[in-house]
């Protein structure tokens, strides 16, 4: 009987989609599992489920020499060593589309949150001080007439795009296949939005440089990957006042967020749940176990890391 390893609790019960056939073994506790953990739970697996926070690696390989499919709870694969994982023969596999449209609305409620200031109009409501309306209190940036720019369009990048004729905003985007050039989207995004999977050519596109670039008062919001801001640049911009605002799912050193963003106002922070919706991770969860059982069956997975 195959043994599959599942990195955590999934909304799912793994059993629904693998059937009796399989041996699952889901790591119990609500914590990702320590690198020992994980050498010990994967060890003997014929299939691997993994979320963003395991690193698959070449070492880890190595200790798991019956491993045939890794099956990412994710469309970003970043924590993938790819060639280390096609080298041994085994299947890469994420849950792209699934996730689309929940991403997409999670990027829209951060552009709307900082630029109209929500979580701070929440806490000064909270916090008694509202006492009397105020034509000065709590003005924000008005979305309609000004420019998205959308950094990345892929799917999500898309979706995104796709919202903003409803807000009366114009879409300029950069893309592998087509768009305008890095320089040009930093000059006209009003908000930026990034949606790029995490590479070496991602990897700190937004850095001091590219801050100097955009316009003043722009908002730059990133639903993708931590890395590819700079967040002592970020904060550097942000103190100079060059942006307005930012809205972030995702840090550079995930859980560890930098603390002068913790302390700003112009910031919105969310701890990286832009599928986080019950139907979005349900479908992820279910694509990720349909791949591991399509591979142990011997049959191409649905969704191959392309
Ligand atoms: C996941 C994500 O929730 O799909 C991705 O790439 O970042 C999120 O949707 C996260 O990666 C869980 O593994």
């Amino acid at each position: 009987m195959a043994r599959v390893f599942v990195t955590r609790r999934l909304p799912l019960e793994p059993r629904d989609v693998l059937g009796a056939d399989a041996d699952v073994v889901v790591f119990p506790e609500d914590r990702p599992p320590t690198r020992d953990e994980l050498f010990r739970g994967a060890a003997d697996a014929e299939g691997l489920v993994c979320l963003l926070s395991e690193r698959v690696d070449g070492t880890l390989l190595d200790r798991c020499p019956a491993l045939r499919v890794v099956a990412n709870v994710a469309v970003g694969h970043d924590n993938i060593d790819l060639d280390a994982v096609r080298a041994r023969g085994i299947v890469a596999t994420n849950t792209p589309d699934v996730l689309t449209e929940a991403t997409a609305e999670l990027t829209w409620a951060l552009i709307l949150a900082v630029a109209r200031r929500v979580i701070e109009g929440d806490a000064y409501v909270r916090g008694g001080r509202f006492t009397h309306w105020s034509p000065t209190l709590l003005l924000g940036t008005e979305l309609s007439g000004r420019t998205l720019g959308i950094f990345g369009r892929g799917r999500i990048g898309d979706a995104v795009a796709r919202r903003a004729a409803a807000f009366g905003m114009d879409v300029v985007h950069t893309s592998r296949s087509s768009g305008v050039p890095f320089e040009y989207l930093l000059d006209r995004a009003d908000v930026l939005s990034i949606h790029a999977p995490l590479n070496e050519e991602t990897r700190h596109a937004f850095d001091d440089a590219a801050f100097a670039r955009m316009r003043r008062g722009a908002i730059l919001v990133n639903t993708a990957r931590g890395p590819i801001v700079d967040e002592a640049a970020l904060v550097r911009a942000l103190e100079a006042g060059r942006l307005g605002g930012a809205g972030l799912d995702v840090y550079e050193d995930e859980p560890r967020v930098h603390p002068d963003l913790l302390a700003r106002d112009d910031v919105v922070l969310l701890p990286h749940v832009g599928s986080a919706t019950t139907r979005a991770r349900r479908a992820m969860a279910r694509l990720a176990l349909e791949n591991v059982a399509a591979v142990l069956a011997g049959r191409p997975p649905k969704t191959p890391v392309p």
